[in-house]
């Protein structure tokens, strides 16, 4: 449906996007108006992805990586909370609710985690309302498949080294 928010959610491999993989195959319900973009690590996301998705005009993003502490690169979900709370903080300067944009950390064995997650984001932004930067829904599609186009571009061959730009943390 057009009024369904769109939702873009930032999965690293090893856990929310093998949790995502499991709540698929569990068979369980959650809002289907979610588009997942893989990464190696969440500690390859970067502020400008966050926002270009927001420019973009996707209603709400998540960003969901490794339990604290569990981060196959020992530190890339720390960096990607202190990059999600930057973003966030840029949100509202812009005047978007920076409720629009959440990190989570889960294991690939909590499908049943992810489907909630999806399901509270999806809750939450209906009562927000779409976001005022949307045009039309598919131009958020296309604007939101330039985006993982990007993102898989820019992960591609960096399996090892993705969380090695420490200083741009
Ligand atoms: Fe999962 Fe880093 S490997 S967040």
């Amino acid at each position: 449906m057009d009024d369904e928010p769109l939702i873009l959610a930032f999965c690293c491999h090893y856990c929310a996007y093998a949790a995502a993989d499991l709540a698929g195959s569990m068979r369980l319900q959650y809002p289907s108006n979610v588009r997942v973009l893989r990464l190696p690590c969440t500690g390859r996301i970067e502020v400008n992805y966050l926002l270009a998705a927001f420019e973009g005009g996707i209603d709400g993003v998540i960003v969901a990586g490794c339990l604290e502490g569990g981060c196959h690169y020992l530190e890339g979900n720390l960096r990607a909370r202190r990059r999600v709370e930057r973003a966030r903080k840029l949100l509202a300067e812009i005047g978007l609710e920076a409720e629009r944009l959440e990190m989570f950390n889960l294991s690939s064995a909590e499908g049943t985690r992810f489907a909630e997650i999806v399901t509270l984001m999806s809750r939450r932004l209906a009562q927000l309302g779409p976001s005022p930067l949307r045009r039309s829904r598919k131009r958020a599609l296309a604007g939101a498949g330039h985006l993982i186009d990007q993102a898989e571009t820019a992960s591609s061959g960096v399996q090892n080294d993705c969380c090695r730009s420490q200083e741009r943390a």
